[in-house]
Parts: structure tokens; C-alpha cells; sequence
């Protein structure tokens, strides 16, 4: 079914206060959700409300705002989520570091206490709009194993940078493993193998079978250095914010406890280093540049990163968003207590 992104967003968030969630909560999460269905990042988008408010219900996530800088210097705050949904307490602390960076140039922010945040690009525009330079990046339990090791120790981690542009902010927004565990999802939904170089099974060796990546680990982009990427994650969003490094943080989809997940973020005021028009138009001019090079073979064009979800998020606030049948089905059976139902435009 398709639908136009303001009615879906309105949907979850109707669905979120009926279930108790403050309105403001429940509009940041729906905020973030249908940004990453119209930057084509579905897999974070409205299928991720079914186990966002099976926790709140569980009582394993607040439905409440509780976040809280518990320490603050200049450019630095160390953030207390107070296990609010995750795209709350980021979203407090990006705004946070946007405002203290227009007087020092910077600031940073741990938080802890959080929970699963969706994308990480959806924290970064924010400054980029704001004419700065977005970071962000997030743990999550351990799904990666380490360089030469045979089971997993960091998260799927994703580090996000964005900045501004004359042109397009430029979004770079990845997960240090070669795929995301959803294509191995995906992969043992369809029946289908997986390529080697994926995931590796529980004893550590590669494997075609996407049942057996998922009980073992997914391999890191590059060997050492995408493992040493994740690890630097743990180290700012794990070890520096209190939250503990993967191994120690719960699962999204287990309901043991809440997921005590760390992220890290901050934001660069471009201006307190360069006019920010210079800046702007030194990386349009980069981004020109890259555009027009010789492209190699088989490929129609060369595309930077962010690129693909601009486009994405230009195409479908005209055309709407298609949500698949079982996410309707999800959407409608959490509605159908309060009277509610998707219906196409
Ligand atoms: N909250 C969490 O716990 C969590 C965990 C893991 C991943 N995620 C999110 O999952 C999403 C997907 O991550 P991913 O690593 O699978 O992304 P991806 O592989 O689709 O893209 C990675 C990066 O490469 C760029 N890119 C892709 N194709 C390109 C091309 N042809 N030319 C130039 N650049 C290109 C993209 O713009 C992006 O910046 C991200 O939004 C991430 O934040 C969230």
C-alpha cells in the first residue's frame, strides 16, 4: 500500500499516544521513522514501531522524555538517556551539541541509558542543516567479530558524518560490516544462501548459510580496519559514555532488559574555521568534481554519499511511500484496539 509520508507519520504517532507514549516522544519517533522510509532506509523505518512499542508496553522503555545532561563543560555533556525511546535522547543531545557548538566552535555528547536509535543520518542532518558538521555514531550488542576472531564482541555499529553543501549535505551514514544482519534476515526468509564473506558461522568459519552468520558473526568491511572502525564505536559511544561496550548491552528483539546502548555525537561550527560560504562551496566544488570523473566501467554514474537517499527523499514526498502487506498488517493489528486503520489516499 502506498501513502503520503505526513499520513503515516501521523499514524505511528497516533499509535504511539494511544499506547501512553508523551506526544512529544511519540513525534520526534515518528519523525525519525518515516525519515528513513523517505531516505530508503525502510529497514529503520515503520516496522521498527511493532518492537519500539512492544518495549514501551514491557516496561523495558520509558514512555517519557527522561533524558538529562549530568555533566556539561563548554563542548562537552555527558547525556543520561533515563532509558528514553532512543531517538529521544539523541535527538536532545544533537540539539544540545548544536547550540553549545554556536558559542565554542564544538561540542560533543555521550549518552547512555539509550536504546536503538534508527539511523544515524537522521542526527547528523540535523547539524548539517544547522550549517555544521554532523558525527554520530551508536553501539548496539555485539554482532561483528573482531579481526581474526572467531565470535562477535562490537555491534553493528554505525558512524555517520554529515556536512553542508551548497549543493546536497553530503551524508555518509554505514555500518562497519560488510551487510547489515537484515540481508541475512532477508536471505533465510527467501530460503536463500548467502555469498561467502558475509558472516561467519559460530566456530568462526565462513558461511553460505544465513541461519548459521546469524547465530555466529558478521565480518567487518576491510578486515582490520572496519574492525578497528567498530571498536573506535565502543570506545566512544560504550567505554566513554558508561554504557559498556556490545557485549555487555541487551538485545533489541529480547526483552531480558533495557538495551543500555551508548552513542556518541557532536557538532563543528564551520564558520568558527572558515567563512561558511567557502565551505559550502569547496564541497560542492569537491562533489562536482567527483561527479564528472571518468567512471569506470559498468557504472552509470558516480554518486557520493547521501546522494542516493536525497534522491529517495525527493522522489517519495511526491510519490509516497510503499509499505509492504505484513507492515500494514503489523501497523493495522497495533491500531485496531483504538479504532484505527491504514487507508490509502
Ligand atoms: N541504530 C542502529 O543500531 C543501527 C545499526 C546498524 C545500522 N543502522 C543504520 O542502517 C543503515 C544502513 O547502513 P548500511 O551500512 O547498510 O548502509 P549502505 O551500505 O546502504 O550505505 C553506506 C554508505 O555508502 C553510501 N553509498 C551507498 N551506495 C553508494 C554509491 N554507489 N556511491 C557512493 N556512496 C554510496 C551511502 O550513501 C551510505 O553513506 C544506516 O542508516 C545505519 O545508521 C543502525
Amino acid at each position: 500500500m502506498r501513502f503520503s509520508a505526513s499520513y503515516l507519520k501521523d499514524y505511528c504517532e497516533r499509535l504511539m499516544t494511544a499506547r501512553g507514549v508523551d506526544a512529544d516522544c511519540a513525534a520526534t519517533v515518528a519523525d525519525m521513522l518515516l525519515d528513513a522510509e523517505l531516505t530508503g532506509v525502510s529497514t529503520h523505518g515503520v516496522s521498527r514501531l511493532a518492537i519500539y512499542l512492544e518495549r514501551v508496553e514491557r516496561g523495558l522503555v520509558s514512555r517519557h522524555n527522561e533524558a538529562r545532561i549530568v555533566r556539561e563543560s563548554p563542548s562537552a555533556l555527558a547525556i543520561d538517556a533515563g532509558n528514553s525511546l532512543g531517538a529521544v535522547g539523541a535527538k536532545f543531545a544533537m540539539e544540545a551539541c548544536v547550540r553549545k557548538a554556536r558559542e565554542t566552535g564544538c561540542c560533543f555528547a555521550t549518552v547512555k541509558n539509550s536504546n536503538h536509535f534508527g539511523a544515524a543520518a537522521y542526527y547528523t542532518r540535523m547539524a548539517a542543516e544547522a550549517d555544521m558538521i554532523g558525527f554520530c555514531c551508536t553501539n548496539l550488542t555485539a554482532k561483528i567479530a573482531p579481526h581474526g576472531a572467531a565470535e562477535p564482541f562490537m555491534g553493528t555499529d554505525p558512524i555517520s558524518v554529515a556536512v553542508p553543501s551548497d549543493g546536497a549535505s553530503v551524508v555518509l551514514d554505514m555500518t562497519p560490516s560488510v551487510v547489515a544482519l537484515g540481508k541475512l534476515i532477508l536471505a533465510q526468509k527467501l530460503g536463500k544462501e548467502i555469498p561467502l564473506g558475509w558472516a561467519l558461522d559460530k566456530d568462526g568459519n565462513p558461511t553460505t548459510d544465513p541461519a548459521a552468520g546469524r547465530a555466529g558473526s558478521l565480518i567487518p568491511i576491510g578486515g582490520p580496519k572496519g574492525s578497528g572502525l567498530a571498536l573506535m564505536v565502543e570506545v566512544l559511544s560504550g567505554i566513554l559514555s558508561g554504557a559498556g561496550t556490545a557485549t555487555h548491552l541487551h538485545d533489541l528483539y529480547e526483552f531480558d532488559a533495557p538495551q543500555g546502548v551508548g552513542h556518541f555525537m557532536g557538532a563543528i561550527d564551520v564558520s568558527k574555521f572558515l567563512d561558511l560560504d567557502a565551505f559550502r562551496a569547496g564541497v560542492a566544488a569537491m562533489s562536482g568534481e567527483i561527479k564528472g570523473l571518468k567512471r569506470a566501467e559498468g557504472v552509470d554514474e558516480v554518486m557520493l554519499p547521501g546522494e542516493r537517499s536525497a534522491r529517495s527523499a525527493a522522489q517519495k514526498a511526491v510519490d509516497g511511500i510503499d509499505v509492504p502487506e505484513a507492515v500494514c498488517a503489523e501497523l493495522n493489528a497495533m491500531g485496531q484496539p483504538y479504532g484505527m486503520k491504514l487507508e490509502e489516499a
